[in-house]
């Protein structure tokens, strides 16, 4: 298996704890362990007594309570748990494809949905959002897709990086096209939840049937990227023993603290969610006004959900800026190039509570340009 480097991941690794502010962060902000015990009142207590033997390698039968009540119809069993989303998509494209595999990937894409199945000799077929119409998928393209080798379609929505919250009609659409046509869906939901209208929220793939597998996080929506907790949630046994029995090779189970800690998130993501939101949606107002002081510089589609935007740079070329922007101003963009997008997009974090002096930094820098 020849795995490519991760452009963005190694991006990060370049920039990550050096720049001074981080306006492209996918994750909302963070918060201290103090912090996250403190909601809960024997959680700190409970926590010096956590057992640091191993742990069950599906996840704690707690942990996966609490994660199942994010869901209608999963039950614990339905829950496995991994070291963060990264390795349950690692082991999902292990535990469902093989070499010369067909899959139709939601595109641009967070690298690893596409690179393991294509580093396994899979094909992979683009499915594209489409700038022009807010980002949305076309239905009819993913019929047009399909190969009599198809084995899944990946999808995530909300999206990284556009924040396209795709329609429920549109959504149905396609859990009845897995359905009709016997593919695997493999829906990333690592920003569900993080909706700015919650009544567009989206049901979870898994609900809707045995074809699909959600993917969820408490990096995101949740804020707490450090605790390396993920899982994926899904009624299809095949799929979950499948990556259960890989995960003897990867990690063979969970962290115990991160496990506990988790736990206590799951069991008070309604504060953490409405914490981080409120965060998104100050950053969102002021990232909405500078782009109006800026019609002549950036475009863009505002995102529906998520922690995150996709605007267009009309003048200049967008590695060049970005270069530019972080060695004299400190502030850190993404160019759109870490996803191959060539239309000079950047990816702008609206997660963290820094934004404002970010934004402020960015726009002196770019006064002094014209
Ligand atoms: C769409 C998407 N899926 C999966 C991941 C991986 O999440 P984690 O780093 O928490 O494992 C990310 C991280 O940025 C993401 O944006």
């Amino acid at each position: 298996m020849n795995l490519p480097p991760f452009k963005l991941e190694r991006f990060f690794a370049k920039y990550e704890f050096s720049a001074e502010f981080l306006l492209c962060s996918s994750d909302c902000e963070a918060m201290s362990i103090a912090d996250l015990l403190a909601l809960e009142t024997d959680a700190a207590q409970k926590f010096q007594q956590v057992w640091l033997g191993y742990t069950e390698s599906q996840g704690s039968p707690t942990l996966r309570t609490e994660i199942s009540k994010i869901y209608e119809t999963i039950q614990p069993d339905d829950i496995l748990v991994h070291a963060g989303a990264e390795e349950a998509i690692f082991l999902f494209m292990h535990a469902a494809l093989k070499e010369n595999d067909h899959l139709i990937v939601h595109t641009p894409h967070y690298q690893s949905l596409s690179a393991v199945a294509k580093a396994m000799g899979c094909f992979i077929s683009p499915w594209r959002a489409r700038e022009e119409n807010g980002w949305a998928l076309d239905l009819d393209e993913l019929r047009h897709l399909m190969r009599s080798t198809t084995k899944a379609i990946v999808i995530n929505t909300p999206h990284n990086p556009t924040g396209y919250l795709m329609s429920r009609s549109d959504f149905e659409a396609v859990n009845k096209f897995a359905q009709e046509n016997n593919l695997l869906l493999f829906s990333d939901e690592v920003y569900r939840e993080s909706e700015y209208d919650p009544a567009t929220r989206l049901p979870a793939a898994c609900d809707m049937g045995e074809h699909a597998v959600s993917l969820g996080v408490t990096s995101k929506t949740y804020g707490l990227a450090g605790l390396r907790i993920g899982w994926i949630a899904t009624k299809n046994k095949k799929i979950y023993e499948g990556m259960a029995s890989l995960k003897d090779y990867t990690t063979i189970c969970n962290s115990a603290p991160s496990e506990y800690l988790a736990e206590v998130a799951m069991r008070n993501r309604q504060k953490l969610i409405a914490r981080n939101l409120g965060i998104i949606k100050n950053n969102l107002e002021v990232v909405d006004e500078l782009f109006t002081r800026h019609p002549d510089l950036f475009d863009w589609v505002r995102p529906s959900a998520g922690s995150m935007g996709f605007p267009k740079l009309l003048k200049g070329d967008i590695e060049d800026f970005c270069d530019d922007l972080v060695r004299k101003a400190g502030v850190l963009l993404l160019p759109g190039t870490m996803y191959d997008d060539s239309r000079n997009h950047f990816r702008i974090g609206l997660g963290r509570k820094n934004l404002t002096q970010a934004v402020e930094r960015l726009e002196k820098h770019v006064t002094k340009q014209k």
